[in-house]
């Protein structure tokens, strides 16, 4: 981002674009004049995505299933014949499924890892050559890989062992692959977003209106955060205001984890 906020020229990557959080995030970055790949795996919603995409640089949308090695594969020769690098690739898309421990089957234990996880290795083993070649918008900075990981990466959960222990993966991929990027030259940042309670489909999904109740009068700020809240925290992390960054992990959870 230069210094008047814009991103003109920036080729961005946004995972599960087509709701949520991964929406928030591809809008904001349209509305800073990235350019945006929006990916997803529910065709229909990433339709409608694209439509709602604005800004002054063109977008595009890309069916994708994030655990698919092969899908992956495809996408990288795409976004490489078009631009031939690529600048930042948020790692956004996931899924929650609370289920105890004694319920979850190893097929179900996988899944939560494979969406979780494994996504965040592939997108980013994948698309490292690219990011490696970005030819920074603006010459200070580098190129950037956002992880969205969650506080339940940070602190347990009954019921979300298995997202739980994807999101805490995730963390500490984020590192590893931070101090890696450095270690072997590249101008590659990596950093994770730990989100709290935030009012998007997933969350309406994993929680009873009762349970839901219980978690929004523990939040201190007293309320759930809203996507655009949590893309501001990405589009920071995305961008040249945070050019000493890397490795480092930013939670927007309204204050659930300061107490
Ligand atoms: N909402 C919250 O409270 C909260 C809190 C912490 C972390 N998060 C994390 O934020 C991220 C976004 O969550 P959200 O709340 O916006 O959820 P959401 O359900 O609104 O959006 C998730 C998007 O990811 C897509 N997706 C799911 N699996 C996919 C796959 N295999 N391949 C491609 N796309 C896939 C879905 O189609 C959907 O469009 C997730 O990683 C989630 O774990 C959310």
């Amino acid at each position: 981002m230069t210094d008047d906020g814009s991103l003109a020229g920036a080729i961005a990557v946004v995972t599960g674009a087509a709701s949520g959080i991964g929406l928030a995030t591809a809008h904001a970055l349209a509305e800073a004049d990235a350019a945006v790949w929006l990916v997803d795996r529910d065709a229909e919603a990433l339709a409608d995505a694209l439509d709602s995409c604005r800004g002054g640089a063109q977008h595009v949308a890309w069916h994708l299933d994030v655990t698919s090695e092969a899908g992956w594969l495809d996408f990288f020769a795409a976004v490489d014949e078009r631009h031939g690098r690529l600048d930042i690739l948020i790692n956004n898309a996931g899924a929650a499924h609370p289920q105890p421990i004694a319920q979850t089957s190893l097929a179900e234990w996988r899944s939560s890892l494979a969406v979780n996880c494994d996504s965040v290795f592939l997108g980013t083993r994948t698309m490292l050559p690219l990011l490696a070649r970005s030819l920074p918008w603006s010459r200070r900075s580098a190129s950037a890989i956002v992880n969205v990981s969650s506080v339940r990466g940070m602190i347990g959960g009954a019921n979300f062992a298995a997202y739980c222990a994807a999101k805490g993966a995730v963390r500490m991929f984020t590192k590893a692959a931070a101090l890696e990027c450095v270690a072997l030259g590249q101008r590659v940042r990596v950093n994770s977003v730990h989100p709290g309670f935030i009012e998007t489909p997933l969350a309406r999904a994993a929680l009873d209106p009762e349970a839901l109740a219980r978690r929004v009068s523990g939040i201190p700020l007293q309320r759930g955060g809203n996507a655009e809240e949590v893309a501001a925290a990405i589009l920071f992390l995305a961008s040249e205001a945070s050019s000493y960054m890397t490795g480092a992990e930013l939670v927007v959870d309204g204050g659930t984890l300061a107490g």
